[in-house]
């Protein structure tokens, strides 16, 4: 019975928590998938001045998703964003946009 209890209340408990780690988890997911791009782009997105390499943060969220579509379907030509590009959902496209747009460039 105490086990039955304690797991209701640590099921309504986690029920209560939800919304705000449902909310912790998608930044988290959402912060990763921009550390991948920091290899070439720099922390943060910040690349050094004079890097052939453009800087991410602070891009207008539009304009990457514009410039991610188009790597993906080749409109862009590219040396690596286009196979990058196609390994990537609309919604982590969105995401990472939306991430970089809000950084100080
Ligand atoms: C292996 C290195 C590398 C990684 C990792 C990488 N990029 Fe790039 N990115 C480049 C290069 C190089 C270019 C210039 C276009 C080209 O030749 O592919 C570029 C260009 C871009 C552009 C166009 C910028 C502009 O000014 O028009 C965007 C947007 C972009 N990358 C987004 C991303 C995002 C988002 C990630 C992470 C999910 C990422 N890149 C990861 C190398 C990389």
């Amino acid at each position: 019975m105490r086990l039955k209890t304690s797991l209701a209340a640590l099921l309504l408990g986690g029920l209560a928590a939800t919304p705000v780690l449902a909310q912790d988890a998608a930044r988290l997911h959402q912060r990763a998938l921009a550390a991948t791009c920091a290899n070439c782009h720099g922390t943060d997105g910040r690349t050094v001045p004079g890097s052939a390499v453009p800087s991410l943060a602070g891009m207008p969220k539009d304009y990457m998703i514009q410039q991610m579509k188009a790597f993906q379907n080749g409109t862009r030509p590219a040396t690596v964003m286009h196979q990058l590009a196609k390994g990537l959902t609309d919604e982590q496209i969105e995401s990472t946009a939306a991430y970089f747009s809000t950084l100080k460039r």
